[in-house]
Order: C-alpha cells, then structure tokens, then sequence
C-alpha cells in the first residue's frame, strides 16, 4: 500500500542532507537560517504555491537578480550552485512551508 507520509520524511531527509548544513535551525552560521528564510519567503509570497515555485526556481540557478535577502548575499556571497533537479527542489521547498522548525 503507499503511504503518503513517505514524501514527508522523503523531503526531511532531503532537506537535512542538502540545505541543513548551510541553512542551520535557529543560527544562522555559515549562511541565513532556515527560520530566516521561511520567514523571509512567507512575507514575499502570498501563498505556498508562490512560495513554493520561487523558491525551487532560485535554489536551481541562484543568482543576485532575483535574490529577495540581498543584504545576505552581501554577507556571506551568493548561494552555490546544487545540481538538483526542479521536483526535488519543490518537495524541498514543500517541506520548508510546512515545517515548525
Ligand atoms: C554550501 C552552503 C549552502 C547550501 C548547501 C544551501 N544553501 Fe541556500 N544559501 C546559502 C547562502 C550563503 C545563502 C545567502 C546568500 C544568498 O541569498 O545567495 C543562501 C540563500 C538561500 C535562499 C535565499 C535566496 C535569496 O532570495 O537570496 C534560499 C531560498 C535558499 N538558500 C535555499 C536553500 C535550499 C532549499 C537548500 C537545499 C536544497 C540550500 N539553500 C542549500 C548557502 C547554502
């Protein structure tokens, strides 16, 4: 039987093993926290669905035109390149709307 919950832990663990060592829960260290960003994102975006389809087409081609946290490219110079493909991202993306971090 499938077992929706599956895409849920699918993107944790996507999310813990491709942005969490950057984007650390409640610090931000080498890069903003996650807290910092969803909040950022959820100011920006009226609705998950925008949230969502921006979030995933940044993190795929990063780049300073369309960066929304200027003052943090500032800071740390601009997010790396990750070769992940658009799905995964949006599960990524996903995960992060809907997560109490
Ligand atoms: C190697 C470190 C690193 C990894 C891994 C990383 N990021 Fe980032 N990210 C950064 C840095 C540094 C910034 C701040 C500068 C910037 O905005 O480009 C950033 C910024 C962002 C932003 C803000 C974009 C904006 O509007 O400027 C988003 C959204 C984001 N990251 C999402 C992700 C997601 C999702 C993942 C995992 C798929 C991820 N990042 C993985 C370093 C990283």
């Amino acid at each position: 039987m499938f077992v929706p919950v599956f895409a849920q832990d699918n993107a944790s663990l996507l999310f813990s093993g491709n942005c969490e060592t950057c984007h650390r829960v409640g610090k931000s260290i080498s890069a903003p926290s996650i807290n910092l960003i969803k909040k950022r994102y959820k100011e920006a975006f009226l609705n998950k669905k925008e949230f969502i389809k921006y979030m995933s087409e940044w993190v795929y081609k990063p780049n300073i035109e369309g960066s929304i946290m200027l003052e943090q490219v500032k800071k740390y110079e601009l997010m790396p390149h990750l070769h992940y493909d658009k799905k995964t991202l949006e599960d990524i993306a996903s995960y992060i709307y809907d997560t109490e971090f």
